[in-house]
């Protein structure tokens, strides 16, 4: 018996050396400590031996079973040591590598340039008014002093929608977003028919023509429309209104210039030049040689647009601008072609 039992010690202790990890060790737990295992046959074999026998053997046991017990512990200890320094050196942090990047979403730049406009206007006291894409004809160019076959028309070459034989009042996608002058004004005038209010409003929005695209021209682009409309409004007004959203928009120390010019819902009417940010005015290929650079086109509110509108132009007049705000982002950054706006090409869109 006694024999047996440091066979038994010897076995368990080689077995113990094999183990490599956490389940090496259970399992030589369950085989050399466990309730079937040779050691705890041993201790129940006990009843069966001779009372000379049976202390000897019982102390012999217990001292194996401690020894053992003790063995584990140790070996326990020294397999989780080396699972740890395994790790650190197998699976190495870098705390020097730069984290991933969580993509942004962001507004795209014709928003933001509307945004900017509308932020400056805004602080001026206009109102946004947002008027329909898809318009009359009727509104888009008869209500602004386009008759058919005026040749202003020549300027906007439409795109029309097919929505059956509508032979005066054709349907197209607005051309310019001076048609939101009528919708506004009709609208006040509605609120109160003996009194109209006076406007202040600012109208943003997509435009569409039907253009040959190149790097100049696209079918569609953003306009931000102004539109005052009192009693007694001046050139003055107009004058002042615009030259103080200029320096806003571009610097205190813009050069600018009115230059006399044609709208039909306009009288008179007016384009607004900045002088050349890039040659000062000298002549360079941005301002094609000229020193300057076109802006906006404005006026004081034609007698028959304000009529059409349902003011009386002789109780009241008002002044309008139009501008096109792709081309200012284009002269801010130096874009040189506009079909990138359109173009949804994120390598140009991530720059803004
Ligand atoms: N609607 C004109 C255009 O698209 C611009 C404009 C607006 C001019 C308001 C005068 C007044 O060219």
């Amino acid at each position: 018996m006694l024999d047996s039992l440091n066979d038994i010690e010897k076995q368990a202790m080689q077995a113990l050396d094999a183990a490599q990890d956490e389940a090496g060790l259970e399992a030589w737990r369950v085989a050399h400590l466990g309730r079937s295992s040779p050691l705890m046959k041993v201790f129940s074999a006990l009843g069966t031996l001779s009372k000379e026998e049976r202390p000897a053997v019982g102390q012999a046991a217990n001292r194996v079973k401690v020894a053992l017990e003790a063995a584990l512990v140790a070996k326990s200890e020294a397999v989780r040591q080396a699972a740890l320094e395994r790790s650190v050196r197998e699976e190495k942090l870098d705390v020097t590598l730069p984290g991933r990047r969580i993509p942004r979403g962001r507004l795209h730049p014709s928003t933001q340039q509307l945004r900017r406009v509308l932020g400056i206007l805004g602080e001026m006291g206009f109102q946004v008014y947002t008027s329909r894409e898809v318009e009359t004809d009727e509104v888009n160019f008869q209500l602004l002093n386009f008759p058919p076959h005026h040749p202003a028309r020549e300027m906007q070459d439409s795109l029309y929608v097919d929505a059956g034989p509508r032979p005066d009042n054709p349907i197209l996608l607005r051309t310019h977003t001076s048609p939101g002058q009528i919708r506004a004004m009709r609208e006040a005038v509605a609120r109160n028919p003996d009194n109209p209010p006076a406007i202040r409003i600012a109208l943003p929005g997509m435009c569409f023509r039907n253009e040959q695209i190149t790097v100049r021209s696209e079918v569609q682009f953003n306009q931000m429309e102004g539109l005052a409309v009192g009693r007694g409004i001046t050139f003055a007004d107009l004058k002042g209104t615009l030259t103080d959203f200029a320096h806003r928009m571009f610097g205190q120390s813009a050069r600018l210039r009115f230059r006399a010019s044609y709208f039909p819902f306009t009288e008179p009417s007016a384009e607004l030049d900045m002088e050349c940010f890039v040659c000062g005015g000298k002549g360079c290929t941005v301002c094609k040689g000229s020193g300057w650079l076109e802006i906006l086109g404005c006026g004081m509110v034609h007698p028959v647009v304000l009529e059409n509108g349902g003011y009386d132009p002789a109780r009241y007049s008002g002044f309008a601008f139009g501008m096109g705000t792709e081309r200012q982002i284009m002269l801010r950054y130096r874009i040189n072609d506009i079909r990138y706006f359109w173009a949804n090409d994120v390598r140009f869109l991530e720059q803004f």
